[in-house]
């Protein structure tokens, strides 16, 4: 088998079969098929796609490219949940405490951000103290003893993966619906939790931007979830507003201590409720809906929720008080107010643009590897649908020594568009895709 002739194929809007998909995956990880080569056949899958079946196979070959996590010491149904990606998204910060609170075992590993999306490991590093890198035995012993581990990606677990994306981010292809499936499914199976919660956001500042893109990567990766004996379940979400208040990774760990403590933003907090209902509706199938939801609420207001995260962040080595004084978390050297110059409603915030603004001031990379500012980032005052006076605060940008805040300024001005009338709010969760409705392979 040559790779010029599969990229030939693909190219010619040709199918692959599942040897054909393996060479390439054990070709790429290995080194033997060149990262120009695969370039070009990541070009040819963004513009032909793949079949149901091809995404499938692809799926599975990247999940077998290194190491598969047997977590079967760990007694109990082990959930993972994971996000396609969004802006101010903690919710993996709130809801893993939460169901592991209900006793759910939540093992997840996690990754950094890139592009305009955070990720969990950086805004865990935030927390001083806190050691992401766990050993298997470290990650597996954790969960048994407290329920709840997070850990960064190791480079062994669907290793096709980490050199793939690194290489799509780089040749504009992150955006093709089965390399995202087989991206984000290749992981999940690897990581060994015997149920998936999908998070599938749609709009501005998602991958997808619309409901019906973001619907046919729900229905995929369902399918290929279960299709590998892992119950699947996707919830279709709202990017077209970041997700909470807090853009950056500090400011996001405090505003998940805000939702765990019992206050903060509504929007946000009712999302991790439903997510977290969801979660523990997979490990425990008997109880009815509002009966997970009411149980999550009750761990909420008691504060269980709180202890949980505590316990968990000082079992990683992490200092447990910031979760009674967020202060120790540290804030940045600068902070810009920037206020409105107009009156109205707000009607749209660019989820995207507001992510670039939070990278412009240090909280993000602009590639792998870029170190960043732990406390940069942009608090945001006013939510879509809010009444806005001239002279209002809308956000707040925090940002460190020597960094120039105008650019992201006019960025998040830009970003926060006001009308004459209040506009509807699109609803936060459009739907839930189960297997039954995702239609077999
Ligand atoms: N998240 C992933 O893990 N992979 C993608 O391709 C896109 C989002």
């Amino acid at each position: 088998m040559r790779m010029v002739d599969l990229i030939e194929k693909k190219k010619l809007a040709g199918v692959h079969d599942a040897a054909e998909l393996r060479f390439i995956i054990e070709g790429y990880t290995a080194g033997a098929i060149p990262d120009y080569q695969m370039a070009a056949w990541l070009m040819a899958v963004r513009f032909r796609s793949l079949n149901r079946q091809e995404t499938v196979e692809l799926t599975l070959a990247m999940a077998e490219s290194g190491r598969q996590l047997d977590l079967s010491q760990i007694a109990g149904t082990k959930v993972d949940k994971h996000s396609t990606g969004g802006v101010a998204d903690t919710t993996t910060l709130i809801v893993t405490p939460l169901v592991a609170a209900a006793g759910v075992k939540v093992a997840k590993m996690s990754g950094r951000g890139l592009g305009f999306t955070g990720g969990t490991i950086d805004k865990l590093e935030s927390i001083p103290g806190f050691r992401s890198a766990l050993t298997t035995d470290e990650f597996i012993c954790q969960v048994q003893r407290i329920g709840l581990a997070i850990t960064s990606q190791t480079p062994d677990i669907a290793p096709a993966d980490g050199k793939i994306y690194a290489l799509r981010d780089v040749t504009a292809t992150v955006d093709s619906l089965p390399l995202i499936a087989a991206s984000v499914m290749s992981k999940k199976i690897a990581a060994g939790a015997d149920k998936i919660l999908l998070d599938v956001k749609y709009g501005s500042g998602a991958f997808m931007k619309t409901l019906p893109e973001a619907e046919a990567l729900a229905r995929v990766m369902v399918d290929i979830g279960n299709g590998a004996g892992r119950e699947t379940l996707a919830m279709l979400s709202s990017m077209e507003e970041p997700l909470g208040t807090g853009i950056g990774n500090s400011l996001e760990i405090a505003e998940a201590i805000e939702i765990l403590s019992g206050s903060g933003d509504p929007r946000l907090c009712e999302f991790c409720i439903e997510m977290a209902a969801q979660m523990l509706r997979m490990a425990q199938p008997d109880l009815s809906q509002p009966a997970a939801t009411e149980t999550i609420r009750q761990l909420l207001t008691s504060g269980a929720a709180l202890a949980k995260f505590r316990e968990f962040i000082e079992a990683q080595g992490g200092d447990g008080s910031v979760v009674t004084d967020p202060g120790l978390l540290g804030t940045a050297a600068n902070c810009l107010e920037i206020l409105s110059n107009q009156a109205g409603f707000v009607c749209s915030m660019q989820s995207a643009e507001l992510g670039r603004g939070s990278i412009l001031l240090g909280a993000g990379r602009e590639k792998k590897g870029d170190p960043i500012d732990l406390h940069a980032g942009i608090k945001l005052h006013v939510r879509c649908g809010d009444a806005v006076a001239s002279g209002q605060r809308l956000a707040t940008l925090y940002y460190g020594k020597g960094v120039d805040p105008r650019q992201a300024k006019t960025l998040v001005l830009d970003s926060i568009q006001l009308s004459e009338q209040p506009q509807p709010c699109p609803a936060l969760i459009a739907g839930i895709i189960a297997k039954e409705q995702s239609g077999a392979t």
